[in-house]
């Protein structure tokens, strides 16, 4: 059975390895911990016994947050565990009086897209250029919800 509960320390290792997995810019190991003692953040991880399938983290600023990142092991790929980490981490910042959740995105990343449509984000701006390794616009997207 997944499980999702915040980040801890014993997790921290496993995130930057899935994140360099993942992604061509990935946050480094220490910037990653450093998110434990941010008053600001709030990370979950999927585990599956004692093994990290997923992670998703955020951050809060007046009731409005920003994802920071959102990745699923490959193997686990396509069994709803991005979905729930996504509901999970909304639920989780709305009971702490958070009401909208945005996030970029790369233009080319139907799979994430298609997640981001299914829970009812919509592109609000396009940041030209936004991205690197390879260069590519971003897209803005968000969702607000009542709290
Ligand atoms: C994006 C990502 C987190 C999705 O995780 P996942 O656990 O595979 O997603 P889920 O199984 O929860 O999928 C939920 C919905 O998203 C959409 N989706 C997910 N992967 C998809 C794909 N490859 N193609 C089309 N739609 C997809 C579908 O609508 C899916 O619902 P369905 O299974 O009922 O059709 C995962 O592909 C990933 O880690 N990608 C690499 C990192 C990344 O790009 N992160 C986003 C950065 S902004």
């Amino acid at each position: 059975m997944i499980e999702y509960i915040p980040m801890t320390e014993t997790h921290v290792a496993a995130v930057a390895k899935l994140d360099e997995a993942c992604f061509s810019m990935p946050w480094s190991e220490q910037a990653i911990r450093s998110e434990l003692t941010n008053p600001l953040a709030l990370w979950l991880v999927a585990v599956d016994g004692e093994t990290l399938v997923g992670y998703i983290g955020s951050q809060s600023v007046m009731g409005e947050a920003d994802m920071m990142n959102v990745a699923v092991d490959p193997a686990y790929r396509r069994q709803g565990i991005g979905e729930k980490l996504i509901t999970e981490l909304m639920a989780r910042l709305k009971e702490n009086s958070v009401y909208a959740l945005a996030l970029e995105v790369r233009a080319s990343n139907e799979s994430a897209i298609a997640l981001y449509d299914k829970l009812g984000f919509t592109q609000v701006g396009r940041r030209p250029n936004y991205y690197r390794k390879p260069t590519e616009d971003g897209l803005i997207l968000k969702k607000e919800w009542e709290v």
